[in-house]
């Protein structure tokens, strides 16, 4: 039984795999007649939307469970309702804020376990995020010796994509205020998983000739009450046309949405001729086809 928490829970071979999977037509019904639960302790547009597409063009029927209607640990525990939708579904789905929710989830589960994103890790982003690199560098072939510079906070979001870039052969920097690094258990993660990464407090150093520069919220779902202080303390860290100015002459703006324009990102790059961001955000349904094929392959 395999479960996908973080990207690393893959081997490289099967990253490979994986993205080739959401990268081929949809043609396996490998869940004709079965059910993936979608359990959201948080809210999300592209996450629900996108799994439940994947699912209905595997022949599944998505089943999405709202915060209030199931309550992990406040109505019951998390244990239970995992062993319940075990009787009902053929692969669960949950996004959660303690990481440790789905390690729990994965202790009792008979059915894979998908993180649709925790407070440690969103691996299908960062799938997505891999296919989308590829359109536009010549396949994931054409991925190795690129470079990445996520700037911003060092998130969940942060690590998955820094464990999956490095892991197709991208070189990745991380600019960061102090104070917001990348923890140092997830660099350690990320280090194992033997990627090539460089972490600093300087936007413009880091996008120096970068092929493709990503940026996210700097206030993740559950921090809002320290969004005034954020905000203060990412000053200097908006992508603009300042910073892209810097950046290699073929590069690409991704983001993971939503955005919060005129903070992480100015509303130029967001809508200019480097932004991939819509293709990103379609491209999370052909990830989550590649990763539920994937999954009930190596069940
Ligand atoms: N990128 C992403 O996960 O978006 P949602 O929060 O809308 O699902
Ligand atoms: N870091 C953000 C990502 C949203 C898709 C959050 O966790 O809220």
């Amino acid at each position: 039984m395999r479960h996908l928490l973080e990207v690393d829970d893959l081997s490289r071979s099967e990253l490979l795999e994986v993205l080739a999977c959401g990268a081929a037509p949809v043609s396996p019904k490998c869940l004709e007649g079965q059910g993936m639960a979608l359990l959201f302790e948080k809210p999300s547009a592209r996450t629900r939307n996108s799994m439940e597409m994947a699912v209905v063009q595997l022949g599944g029927h998505p089943l999405t469970i709202r915060p209030d209607e199931v309550g992990l640990d406040v109505r019951e525990t998390v244990e239970d309702v995992t062993r319940t939708l075990c009787g009902y579904h053929s692969i669960i789905g949950a996004r959660v804020f303690e990481h440790s929710k789905l390690e729990r989830m994965v202790g009792v589960s008979s059915v894979p376990i998908v993180n649709m994103l925790s407070d440690e890790a969103h691996p299908l982003q960062a799938l997505a995020d891999i296919l989308t690199l590829a359109d536009e560098f010549g396949g994931v072939a054409g991925l190795a010796g690129r470079s990445l510079t996520y700037v911003g906070d060092g998130n969940n979001v942060a690590r998955s994509l820094a464990i999956a870039a490095g892991m197709v052969g991208m070189s990745v920097r991380i600019a960061t205020p102090a104070g917001y690094e990348l923890s140092q258990s997830d660099l350690a993660r990320v280090v194992a998983a033997g990627v090539d990464i460089d972490c600093t407090r300087d936007p413009v150093a880091a996008v120096a000739g970068a092929d493709a520069v990503y940026t996210d919220v700097w206030t993740s779902m559950g921090q809002e009450a320290e969004a005034v202080r954020r905000r203060a303390e990412f000053a200097g860290f908006t992508v603009d046309d300042d910073l892209m100015s810097g950046t290699s002459a073929e590069s690409i703006f991704l983001h993971c949405l939503p955005a919060h324009r005129g903070e992480e990102v100015s509303d130029a790059v967001l809508e200019g001729p480097r932004s991939r961001v819509w293709r990103q955000a379609t491209n999370r349904m052909h990830a989550a086809r590649g990763a539920l094929v994937w999954l009930m392959e190596h069940r």
